[in-house]
């Protein structure tokens, strides 16, 4: 099994491009089924997660290739509308494949999806959303069959704005006769990113970023060449890498837009921050302080998908931080590799407790999910002597080259075979 080695205590300098976001592509990849040509999605991430997704195209009878940063999705000879349990384990994403299939078919088989373990992560709020379109789903021994029964737009409310959700029930207006309004969605860009695509493939969506979005269904689409927006968690990533090991980089392919809670964040711990249309520089010069309480929420909140990596880069700093975790139940599983590296993180219930402890030490720590592994690289840079961080297939699933990425910054990293 492989692992990173990182030399922590390097300060890192530079310039990095960040690359596509895989919250963005994922649902994308899915959506390309409703479009009966070729699309090409340029900036586009090498991910474990978008090679499975990929593989998802393939066995439904799309061609799926890689071209450089793009791919090339042809749905015109979709033939089947069944993914097999082994494929809807690799990741959760896979579950929109459900509405888009619904879409563009009528009908999915599949099971329930697999994903990062951060406790129970129901579809309930999908399967009410589609049913309440006129779906019939029956549940079946971890099996789902759905059919189009009678679709209808109509106006459906989520009773919690569920990213994933939002996007299933867009996906499946998409195919849907008449006007579909869905109360009550999710605001992350990635799903204005969707739309995005989906309007320049023809589709009638309006509203992403909003509370409400509005579908009129049935627009015959075409192809479309789209880029997929900066990975914002990524960027998150590598800024508190450089919080914690100290330095300036300037991350490029990124709207600071999309990353206002945690640069708020970032600042009040000590960072010097500029940003520019598509651009965010950060400096940080001394040790991270502590700050006011960091509770994570639906979006514009702070992302959840970030709370581990600052919580690694606080805790090599001085001072106390509250966390508090409002979107998964068991979003703490880094927090026992962290204190194998010194650090000092009380968990009760939701909230954690993080006493800054001057500078985390070296040690061998495993990735207990994607973005607890990325905490474990950020906490690794910053540690005086050497980390060992296994179980990178977690890490790949989210970062394309971060041991590259970070290297060419000047972090001592390197991939131990
Ligand atoms: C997405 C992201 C994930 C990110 C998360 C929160 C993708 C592929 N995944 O996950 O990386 O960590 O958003 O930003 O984009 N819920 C229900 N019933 C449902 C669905 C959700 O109760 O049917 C609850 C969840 O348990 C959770 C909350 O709603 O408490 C939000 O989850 P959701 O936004 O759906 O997250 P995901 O789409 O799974």
């Amino acid at each position: 099994m492989s692992y990173y080695e990182i030399q922590g205590g390097r300060p890192l300098y530079g310039t990095l491009a960040v690359h596509g976001a895989k919250n963005s592509v994922l649902p994308i990849l899915a959506a390309c089924l409703l479009v009966p040509g070729q699309c090409v999605l340029h900036n586009c991430p090498d991910l474990s997660d978008v090679s499975a997704t990929l593989d998802i195209l393939r066995l439904l009878g799309c061609r799926a290739d890689r071209e450089g940063d793009a791919v090339v999705i042809d749905a015109s000879s979709l033939t089947r509308w069944n993914i097999p349990e082994h494929l809807m384990r690799e990741m959760r994403s896979s579950v929109t494949f459900l509405g888009a299939l619904l879409a563009r078919l009528g009908e999915a088989e599949l099971s329930y999806p697999g994903g990062c373990e951060l406790g129970p992560r129901p579809i309930d709020l999908h399967l009410a959303a589609l049913r309440a379109l006129g779906a019939e789903i029956l549940e079946e021994q971890g099996a789902l069959v759905c059919r189009r029964g009678t679709l209808r737009g109509r106006e459906i409310c989520l009773a919690v704005p569920s990213v994933g959700a939002t996007e299933n029930a867009v996906l499946a207006a998409c195919g849907c006769p008449g006007v579909t309004t869905i109360v009550g969605v999710a605001r992350e860009p990635e799903i204005a990113d969707l739309q995005g695509f989906l309007q320049a493939a023809g589709a009638r969506v309006t509203g992403a970023g909003t509370s409400t979005i509005e579908v009129e269904g049935c627009a015959e689409l075409h192809p479309v060449e789209y880029r997929v927006m900066g990975d914002r968690i990524a960027a998150a990533t590598y800024l508190c890498g450089c919080a914690a090991a100290g330095g300036e980089v300037s991350l490029t392919g990124v709207s600071p837009d999309t990353l206002t809670a945690v640069l708020t964040c970032l600042e009040e711990a000590g960072c010097a921050l500029h940003t520019g249309p598509d651009q965010i520089v950060l400096a940080s010069r001394a040790l991270l302080r502590g700050i006011s309480p960091v509770r994570t929420a639906p979006y514009p909140g702070f992302p959840t998908d970030a709370q581990a990596i600052l919580m690694a880069a606080l805790a090599g700093g001085e001072g106390a931080t509250l966390f508090e975790e409002n979107i998964f139940d068991s979003r703490y599983r880094h927090v026992d590799e962290l204190r194998r590296m010194g650090a000092d993180i009380q968990v009760a219930g939701r909230a954690a407790m993080v006493s800054g402890v001057g500078r985390l030490h070296g040690a061998a720590v495993r990735s207990t999910d994607l973005r607890g592994g990325a905490a474990l690289v950020v906490a690794g840079l910053g540690a005086e002597g050497v980390t060992q961080v296994g179980e990178l297939r977690h890490i790949r699933r989210g970062y394309q080259a971060l041991d590259k990425n970070l290297s060419a910054l000047g972090a001592d990293i390197r991939e131990i075979p």
